[in-house]
């Protein structure tokens, strides 16, 4: 495990690193105690997302549920509500199960066997880690984005960081470097120094407490660790969707699960062209106002585009062109086609959009909505 790191070199790197940790990290709010729980939802909501952009929501949500037994009681559809803007929703249902299991199965306190914490829900080898060593000051390791970059400076490893001999490497390495105490506040320092110093392009290695023990620097490579495969472009995707009116209300739907945006709340939306995330094409290519009708039981008229706005969700790169629409012909609704994984359409009064759960894409139309409603054919409020 890691038996070829040199023991000083090990060591002069656990005090320099705690030492900077204990004076330049970042007040953040669940580091004011070590409670499992907020630490769970940290790790959580920091899957995929920045500290920066993670506190309000962090706030935000132990707000309305403050511990395991709050959010284990909770509907499904508050929990995702209150994650509501950090995306990836499959983690607010992980962390939903993982509530439930600790109030199930360990009356309501996070175990503190890594066995069991690895069992929960959602939990992979990082966040066992991350609990352990942050809640309980357990020398486990943790390897993530941040301390992997770290890592792989400090040893001068230029393979690529994806395949499975680097992982176990860095892993290895990781848990010869975890001091048998103030593991916590270590592997904090090795994300921090990552997040604020040893960045991926540009590092700032003459504020690096490090500096002189990394082995990339004293070879002036540390601007090619680590190595990167060029990413796959993403696929484009065209979508329409339209914002129906009558009578000052907005014509919705809601999908159904399991898939993409199950639960959430969309404006009738169709699948024109590339590839297809969600799961909104009907096979063949369908005109806007028909594939309305089929997904709602509605027939509307369209009117021009309004909006066009893009957005990216796991590889594909989506274009959603909004386009107005009224009501037309007097054509009595019908039932919605099964089968498109579409449960209730409902007529939405704008004043409680802010009640229905959205993806991003949706919240960016309701804002464009309550903006300029009259572009929409609404009045304004
Ligand atoms: N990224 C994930 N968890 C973190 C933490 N506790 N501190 C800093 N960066 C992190």
């Amino acid at each position: 495990m890691g038996g070829d790191l040199d023991a000083g070199w090990v060591a002069t790197i656990r005090r320099r690193l705690l030492a900077w940790f204990a004076t330049e990290k970042r007040d953040l709010p669940w580091r004011a105690d070590r409670d499992p729980y907020r630490i769970l939802v940290s790790e959580m909501m920091l899957v995929q997302t920045t500290v920066a952009a993670v506190v309000p929501f962090f706030e935000r949500f132990v707000g309305v549920f403050p511990d395991f037994e709050a959010l284990a009681g909770a509907e499904e559809e508050r929990v995702v509500k209150a994650w509501e803007g950090l995306g990836y929703y499959r983690r607010a249902r992980q962390l939903h199960a993982a509530a439930k299991a600790v109030v199930a199965e360990h009356g309501g306190r996070m175990p503190e066997d890594p066995a069991a914490v690895l069992a929960l829900p959602g939990v992979g080898r990082y966040m066992a880690g991350a609990i352990l060593s942050q809640a309980f000051d357990r020398p486990e390791p943790i390897l993530e984005a941040n301390s992997q970059r770290v890592l792989a400076r400090l040893l001068a490893w230029t393979e690529d960081l994806a395949t499975t001999s680097s992982k176990k490497r860095l892993w290895d390495a990781a848990a010869r470097l975890v001091p048998p105490e103030q593991a916590g506040d270590f592997n904090q320092a090795m994300m921090e120094l990552g997040a604020l110093i040893c960045s991926p392009r540009s590092p700032r290695c003459l504020f690096c407490p490090v500096a002189a023990e990394c082995e990339a620097r004293r070879l002036g490579i540390q601007d090619q660790i680590p190595r990167t495969r060029p990413k796959p472009a993403p696929t484009a995707v065209l979508e329409a969707c339209v914002v129906a009116v009558r009578e000052g209300r907005v014509l919705m739907v809601r999908r159904s699960g399991p898939g993409l945006w199950a639960g959430f709340w969309e404006f009738p939306t169709i699948h024109r062209e590339g590839g297809d995330p969600a799961a909104r094409s009907f096979g063949d290519p369908v005109d806007l106002a028909d594939g309305v009708e089929r997904l709602t039981g509605v027939r509307v008229e369209v009117a021009g585009q309004v909006q066009s706005i893009t957005y990216g969700v796991t590889r594909y790169r989506v274009r959603l062109d909004a386009y107005a629409a009224t009501v037309g012909g007097g054509r009595g609704r019908r039932k919605p086609l099964p089968g498109k994984g579409l449960s209730e359409a409902a007529w939405v009064d704008p004043a409680s959009f802010g009640e229905l759960t959205l993806a991003a894409a949706g919240r960016r139309l309701v804002a464009a909505i309550i903006d300029e409603p009259e572009a929409w054919g609404l009045a304004r409020p």
